[in-house]
């Protein structure tokens, strides 16, 4: 038995990958080195973007026959379970027989199976030599239907990004307060109540805030948004995600960009700054010290970049 051990797989974009290694930083205290990685941290794969699943490790074992021996001896009695096979690989010489391997093993579960609606789904798979079995946790995807919220501007950050920024700021820990004090329509806001984290949002403009809340609870989320400026917030919080105006999307002076990084400073002990033009002259100017950066662009072409960075 591997208690608390887990196999975690990837799946994201080429033009994400920074992101994706940041993320995984974020979540796991990891460098990112491929798509499969081990961590005893058990997250949730849904709160991600790039998570796709989780398998909880039961059994290790050098062949596959050894894994059917530990489930005739240690006898699962379960209703409503499906077995899948994980190709974590590209080349795995076993996924073309995964429908066979699936069928030994759910021979060896006492109990009636699911296929279209299991309450349990166990993981079975081959990698690096070994063999691994147990309780498998896929991405829902639940969190795609924010897509379709009533009400996005242009300017609004992509779902992949607002998933990742959280767990940048949060770690993965929802113990933490975290605000997003510039929220717009409350893209980030989405995430973080949708992954359980403890998130409020403050907009400058009415409207906006108001569209903010009409977006939270058309998903059943508190609407947690303020509308005022950042400088009148007098809480403090352990992170703030701030999404920088910029340009014609949402024109603003340059004393006003500086007012938001140094009141993000003065909120939260963490800021996850996003931009769309490199304001590390901004950043330095403020005395704030920038931990991690990276860079995403919109889509395949990448011609529109988003800059991350994380400080303290
Ligand atoms: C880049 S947009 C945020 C977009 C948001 N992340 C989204 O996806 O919908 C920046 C927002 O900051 C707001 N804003 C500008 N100055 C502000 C200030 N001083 N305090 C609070 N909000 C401010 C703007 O009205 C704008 O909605």
């Amino acid at each position: 038995m591997m208690p608390n051990q887990y196999i975690y797989n990837l799946s994201y974009p080429d033009y994400e990958e920074d992101l994706c290694a940041l993320e995984v930083k974020s979540l796991f205290n990891l460098s990112l080195d491929g798509k499969v990685f081990f961590s005893s941290k058990q997250v949730d794969p849904s709160i991600s973007p790039y998570l796709k699943q989780r398998l909880e490790i039961a059994y290790r074992t050098s062949s596959f026959s050894d894994i059917i021996e530990l489930l005739e001896k240690n006898t699962i009695t379960l209703n409503d379970f499906k077995v899948e096979y994980l190709k974590l690989f590209s080349d795995d010489p076993y996924a073309k027989k995964r429908k066979e391997l699936c069928k030994e093993v759910g021979f060896r579960i006492q109990g009636f199976p699911s296929f279209t609606s299991p309450k349990t789904t166990f993981g079975i798979t081959f990698y690096k030599d070994n063999w691994y079995f147990g309780v498998l946790a896929k991405n829902n995807r639940k969190w795609k239907k924010h897509n379709s919220k009533p009400y996005s501007y242009s300017s609004s950050l992509g779902i992949n990004l607002a998933k990742a920024l959280v767990n940048i700021a949060g770690n993965g820990d929802f113990s933490k307060r975290l605000i997003d004090p510039c929220c717009g329509v409350g893209t980030v806001l989405l995430e973080g109540f949708f992954a359980g984290y403890d998130i409020i949002g403050w907009e400058i403009k009415s409207k906006v805030a108001e569209n903010a809340r009409i977006n939270l609870r058309h998903f059943n989320n508190p609407p947690r948004v303020t509308s005022g400026d950042i400088q009148d917030i007098e809480d403090t919080f352990d992170a703030s995600i701030v999404d920088i105006p910029y340009g014609n999307f949402t024109p603003t002076s340059e004393e006003n960009r500086v007012s938001i990084i140094k009141n993000a400073k003065r909120i939260s002990k963490k800021v996850v700054i996003v931009s769309s033009d490199d304001i590390t002259y901004l950043i330095l100017s403020q005395n704030l010290t920038v931990l991690d950066l990276c860079t995403v662009s919109k889509g395949r072409k990448g011609s529109f970049i988003r800059y991350i960075w994380v400080c303290e």
